[in-house]
């Protein structure tokens, strides 16, 4: 199975998309997390879409489908994958299209996560995400255990320099241009797309993504 996971900042798609592939072995595409590892390796990459992170702008067209093909060839034919925070727009969708279909693949589902901007904008200002490991935590509904460390690997957690308020809403915005209309071409082509209630609880949205995608619940 291909499905998109699809959202604005700070809905919870990276939240959800983690409690899918630990329950059920899915890979994850996360075009923000491959971004930010190659900003931590300082590749040129790397260092070419710092700029644009920091501003809440998206990174070059070419830059990210050339990260998510990378990492879609290597995966064997029969594993399931989750897109998070990819495609963003138009040409990343085309793109991706051509690249599954290169590879004899196609998206099946697309689950689109919405909140009110004061929830995100909320949720955002409380996150606090792990700099080795990715975990992510929130200071008011879900915080580390051991406070500034990571519950996981212990190392230590930080505010990402892109969750300011100014930038947050400015990510919003860009949301809201370029990768909201995503929702009405994949209504308008041959893949099932759910609308889920992300400002729920995070059990009760994971309920209710896996009752949208047809795989049921699992023991948590
Ligand atoms: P990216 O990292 O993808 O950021 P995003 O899409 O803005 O999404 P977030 O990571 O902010 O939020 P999320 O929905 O994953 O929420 P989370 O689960 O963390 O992209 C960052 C930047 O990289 C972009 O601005 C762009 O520059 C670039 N980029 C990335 N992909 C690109 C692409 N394809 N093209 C071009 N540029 C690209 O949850 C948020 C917080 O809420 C956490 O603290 C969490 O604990 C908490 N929380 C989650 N769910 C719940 C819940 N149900 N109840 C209460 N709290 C919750």
């Amino acid at each position: 199975m291909y499905v998109i996971l699809l959202g604005p900042p700070g809905v919870g798609k990276g939240t959800q998309g983690v409690l899918l592939a630990e329950a059920f072995g899915w890979e994850r595409v996360v075009t923000g997390d491959l971004l930010r590892q190659a900003r931590a390796d300082e590749t040129e990459i790397g260092r070419e879409a710092q700029r644009y992170m920091d501003a809440g702008e998206l990174v070059p067209d070419q830059v990210v489908v050339e990260l998510v093909a990378e990492k879609l060839r290597p995966l064997p034919a029969d594993c399931s994958v989750l897109f998070d925070g990819y495609p963003r727009n138009a040409a990343q969708a085309s793109a991706l299209a051509e690249i599954l279909e290169e590879l004899g693949r196609a998206i099946d589902q697309v689950v689109v996560l919405t909140a009110d901007d004061q929830v995100l904008v909320e949720r955002i200002a409380g996150r606090r995400s792990c700099v080795s490991c990715g975990a992510v935590f929130n200071v008011f509904v879900n915080p580390s255990e051991s406070g500034e460390l990571c519950d996981r690997c212990n190392s230590p957690l930080h505010h990402r320099p892109d969750d300011q308020e100014d930038t947050v809403r400015h990510r919003l915005d860009v949301y809201r241009e370029q990768t909201q209309p995503l929702i009405a071409f994949y209504e308008q082509s041959s893949v099932d797309v759910h609308a889920v209630d992300g400002s729920l609880g995070v059990d009760q949205v994971q309920d209710a993504v896996r009752s949208a995608l047809g795989v049921g619940s699992a023991a948590r």
